[in-house]
């Protein structure tokens, strides 16, 4: 870039900017000088070489192609030694020595596995999240891994999906909370630091609203609902400097999203003025063609990069075929150039050019430090969902403990999917801890009762049912092997698998007081194993410490404070289910006749014409937001500093919160408002925030909330952002189904 232009994009950063300091705009400007050198001595095959990134079988085969400069980037190359010399013949012996930019998926850990980004998200403690992410990122750093393609902020609202493992939720503000928390954990506070990765927003866009919740399929979001809902968390994640976005597999309303223009250029370029990488997802460019979007690789690679990607994840269409596309004027020069720049940029912006090579020490990996953060994140995530005649936590009453089920000592399973690097020789399971940290305390008497999650053969029950009539208590832990989510992994059936419902039932029938403890990678339908049991865990996959984490709340020295991310449905056939649901013409009654008290030849209209399900009801299992506590929380004195406001006031918002009962407790507390009429029909309610709030016991405080009227803004009919004025309601409590309320308006200015 010539000097002139540089002062003026320094000036216009200002403007646009606004808050860069004077120090960051020089450094920015510095780098875009050094890009744009860099950039007037490539060749175009060098060029087309930076846009592509190769996940290496042979070592050798890649080593001629990097050093003929035809690679930019490299994924699952993990060790350290092989890293650095394939590093050094990129710097040392391709003719303009530009580094690879190395990347891996560290999801929700490395080496040190925290629950999975589900069960982080449960926590509804940004904190937390953003100390897993900076751990992984130190213990990643270590085998050369710069950039992960992680958060995963899809918005997924149905179980069915395997994916909703990895996502945090259903609501959008807790999706762009939690997605923010982890790049700042990932990137740290700079990204030339050694131990900063790029992280990856993705998958851009609405791939979790695949049809059917069966994985890669066909979405069909209009554009005021991508805005509504699934565009805000990656709006977020660009705010908050992710360095790179992935685009989705899915094809939105007939457009894949790796050719998406509108997406990738009208909505992160021109509105959003985003200048990170746009990668494409596993050879998402060339299954286009699958999709019968494309004709061929060629055609793949032009709809690619004319429509704003950067950088080709693995099938090579760009570099096989863009040199004729821009002979045929298909694609133009400048469409390259800024693709290259924004990836030469990443690598100036990681200090590749200066500091090539691993750097982090392995002594990293595992470091005490570690396990007990992903220790402090595995408790908070759990989720106390019932707790009959205080069943939890044990006392000392509790002598001997049959430690039941195919989940109990699964030290794989426990680390959930979209681990490729943790090992499980490190996990402690529930039954290692129970005895390691509690084995003074009772005696355990340990049964698979079925070897495995999908089990169908009960011969082991019967032994299972023998240790619980030994003992004073029951534990069985049930749940899915970690196979049964993560990517390409949908169910069509939410119920348990194998035989562990019986497994439960039959445990339940020896009349010990038995507590369910669920491992899994998305809700899952325990209707009736919630009935039967006298308390209720869960816990979605729990990574490396998962197993001390829930023996110390099983025993009480820590209070289970998560709350659900996700809604519980009742029965499979209520999904997709999610409390910002809208009204619809005919809402539910909460006392809906159904199936079973229907009379035999009931009238047509007889149970009324509302919508709801004869079977299910409307009801979900648990709510969003639900968690219970060893103590109890009580809610009161809301109050409003003012409920007439216009669009540019703050709403303050006052309460008092009490824990009334015996334990020390944390309780996640949450607003959620309703915009009652809109020119476009509005969810029944939206969380605008929410806060963890520890107390002792009897111990009360005033909470105060601020919450900026702006940010009930939504796209209404005009397809305009704006808060339209009128009545609101807004509720302060513990769930999504219930709190104190409060009407406020807003008028126009
Ligand atoms: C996968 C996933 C994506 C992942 C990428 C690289 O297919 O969809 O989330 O980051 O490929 O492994």
């Amino acid at each position: 870039m010539k000097p002139i232009k540089l002062i003026i994009t320094a000036l216009i950063s200002v403007c646009i900017g606004g808050c860069s300091s004077q120090k960051e705009l020089q450094a920015d400007a510095a780098i875009e000088n050094k890009v744009d050198s860099l950039l007037n001595q490539m060749t175009l095959e060098e060029k087309l070489g930076q846009m592509n990134q190769l996940s290496p079988w042979n070592f050798e085969d890649l080593a001629k192609r990097v050093r003929k400069g035809e690679v930019g980037s490299i994924l699952n190359m993990v060790n350290p030694e092989e890293v650095n010399k394939i590093q050094k013949i990129a710097v040392e012996e391709s003719r303009l020595g530009i580094p690879l930019i190395v990347s891996r998926d560290v999801i929700h850990g490395y080496k040190t596995i925290f629950p999975i980004p589900l069960g982080q998200a449960a926590t509804f403690n940004p904190e937390v999240v953003k100390e897993g992410a900076r751990v992984a990122a130190i213990e990643a750093s270590a085998d050369g891994i710069r950039w992960t393609f992680a958060p995963m902020i899809d918005v997924s609202r149905d179980p069915r999906w395997g994916r909703i493992a990895e996502s945090c939720g259903e609501d959008p503000y807790l999706n762009a909370i939690m997605g923010t928390a982890m790049i700042k954990g990932y990137q740290g506070d700079s990204l030339n630091d050694p131990t900063a990765i790029a992280a990856c927003a993705k998958h851009f866009v609405a791939y979790g609203a695949a049809e059917g919740g069966r994985d890669y399929n066909s979405t069909f979001i209009p554009e005021r609902v991508l805005r509504n809902v699934y565009l805000p968390p990656f709006k977020a994640a660009a705010d908050a400097g992710c360095a790179t976005f992935m685009t989705s597999f899915n094809d939105n309303d007939g457009v894949p999203s790796t050719a998406n223009s509108f997406v990738l250029k009208d909505v992160l370029r021109k509105e959003w003025k985003y200048d990170g990488i746009v990668v494409t997802d596993w050879a998402s460019a060339l299954e286009m063609v699958n999709h019968g979007f494309c004709t061929d690789g060629k055609d793949a690679a032009e709809k690619s990069v004319n429509a704003g990607v950067d950088m080709e994840m693995v099938s090579e269409t760009f570099i096989q075929n863009l040199k004729q596309s821009i002979a045929e004027n298909k694609v133009s020069i400048e469409t390259i150039d800024n693709a290259v720049r924004n990836i030469l940029r990443l690598k100036f912006r990681l200090g590749l050019f200066d500091n090539p090579y691993v750097a982090t020490p392995q002594t990293v990996k595992y470091a005490e430090k570690h396990l007990q953060t992903a220790k402090t994140a595995a408790e908070q995530s759990v989720i106390l969902l019932k707790n009959e005649n205080q069943t939890l936590p044990f006392t000392d009453k509790i002598k001997t403990l049959a430690v039941i089920g195919p989940m109990a000592d699964a030290p794989y399973e426990q680390m959930g999917t979209w681990v490729f690097d943790g090992e499980k020789e490190h996990t402690q399971t529930p039954l290692i801890a129970i005895k390691k940290m509690y084995g003074d305390k009772v005696k355990v008497l340990f049964e698979k009762g079925l070897e495995y999650s999908r089990d169908k053969n009960t011969a082991g029950i019967a032994r299972a049912v023998s240790a619980a009539h030994q003992a004073d208590a029951v534990v069985v832990f049930v749940g899915e092997e970690s196979i049964l989510s993560g990517e390409a992994h949908s169910l069509a059936n939410l119920n348990l698998q194998g035989a562990q419902s019986q497994l439960i039932k039959e445990l339940a029938a020896t009349g010990k007081p038995v507590v369910t403890v669920v491992m899994a990678g998305r809700q899952l339908v325990i209707a009736d194993e919630v009935k039967v049991s006298d308390a209720v865990l869960y816990s979605f996959h729990p990574g490396t410490m998962g197993g001390p984490a829930i023996a110390d709340i099983l025993f009480g020295k820590v209070n289970p404070s998560g709350k659900t991310p996700v809604t519980f449905p009742r029965m499979s056939g209520q999904v997709p289910i999610y409390y910002a649901q809208h009204k619809t013409g005919r809402p539910a009654n909460p006392t809906e006749m159904l199936i079973d008290e229907i009379p035999v030849e009931a009238g047509q209209t007889s149970v009324g014409c509302r919508s709801f399900y004869l079977d299910a009801g409307n009801s979900p299992l648990f709510p969003f937001g639900y968690g219970l506590s060893y103590t109890t929380f009580e809610y009161s004195n809301l109050s409003l500093a003012s409920d007439k406001l216009t669009a540019q006031d703050t709403l303050s918002i006052s309460f008092t919160l009490k824990n009334t009962g015996k334990y020390d407790g944390t309780e996640v507390i949450q607003l959620y408002v309703q915009d009652k009429v809109g020119s476009v029909t509005r969810p029944v309610k939206e969380l605008k925030r929410f806060q963890r709030v520890t107390l002792k016991a009897r111990e009360s405080t005033q909470v105060s909330l601020s919450l900026p009227v702006s940010e009930l803004a939504f796209w209404g009919y005009d397809m305009n952002y704006t808060v339209e004025p009128g009545d609101f309601t807004l509720w302060v409590g513990t769930n999504s189904a219930k709190g104190l309320t409060k009407d406020f308006s807003v008028s126009a200015l």
